[in-house]
């Protein structure tokens, strides 16, 4: 096997770790000013007993100081044809506007995304520092399964299980060659 050394620097780490194949998650909250919510990957289950799950946060989310306000949230599992959902929340545009092309039932007073294929709501348990992002906790209040297939992230762009190239890319022929990357 070929060993490769990589530059430990801030470069070298995003491209290694864009090599950890995820799922592709909303976080979800109300914060003062109404819905908010986050594109996410840094999530992973963290305990059993009692049920815990934990998320990455940039310390300028504006959806974290929706979880600090409300102290809830919810992680919606994105479909596979969630691109557009995934890359609307990716952005910094009025939380208002994130939530204007997607439907979305309150659960609790938190918002949980139509077409998601997995959901789950969680009250804040702790949040523990993270250089320059936090790691929130969750306790696990409620959940739900929608059934469908996952949208996932891979060296930096959009994948489904069946496929090497972006999702979207994938579905559109006029977009095939090599994809664009997306920046986290
Ligand atoms: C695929 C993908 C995964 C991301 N994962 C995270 C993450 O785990 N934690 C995080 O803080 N930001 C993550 N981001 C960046 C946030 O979605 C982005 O900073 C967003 O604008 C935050 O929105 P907010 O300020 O309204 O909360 C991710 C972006 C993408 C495209």
């Amino acid at each position: 096997m070929t060993q490769c050394a990589v530059t430990v620097d801030e470069r070298g780490f995003r491209s290694l770790m864009s090599r950890f194949a995820t799922g592709v998650t909303v976080i979800t909250s109300s914060g003062a000013d109404g819905p908010a919510g986050m594109t996410a990957n840094a999530v992973a289950s963290l305990s059993l007993e009692p049920l815990l799950v934990m998320i990455g946060f940039e310390l300028e989310s504006r959806t974290l100081a929706a979880v600090r306000h409300s102290h809830r949230f919810a992680v919606n599992v994105l479909a596979s044809d969630q691109e557009q959902v995934s890359r609307t929340f990716a952005g910094k545009q009025p939380e208002r506007e994130k939530f204007a092309g997607c439907a979305y039932t309150e659960r609790s007073g938190v918002p949980v995304l139509e077409g998601a294929i997995a959901w789950l709501h969680c009250e804040l348990a702790a949040v523990y520092p993270g250089g320059d992002h936090v790691i929130v906790v969750g306790s696990v209040v409620d959940m739900g399964e929608n059934g469908g297939e996952p949208l996932l992230f891979y060296g930096g762009d959009y994948r489904r299980l069946d496929s090497d190239v972006g999702a979207d890319r994938h579905q559109n022929a006029r977009h095939r060659g090599r994809p664009a990357r997306v920046a986290r």
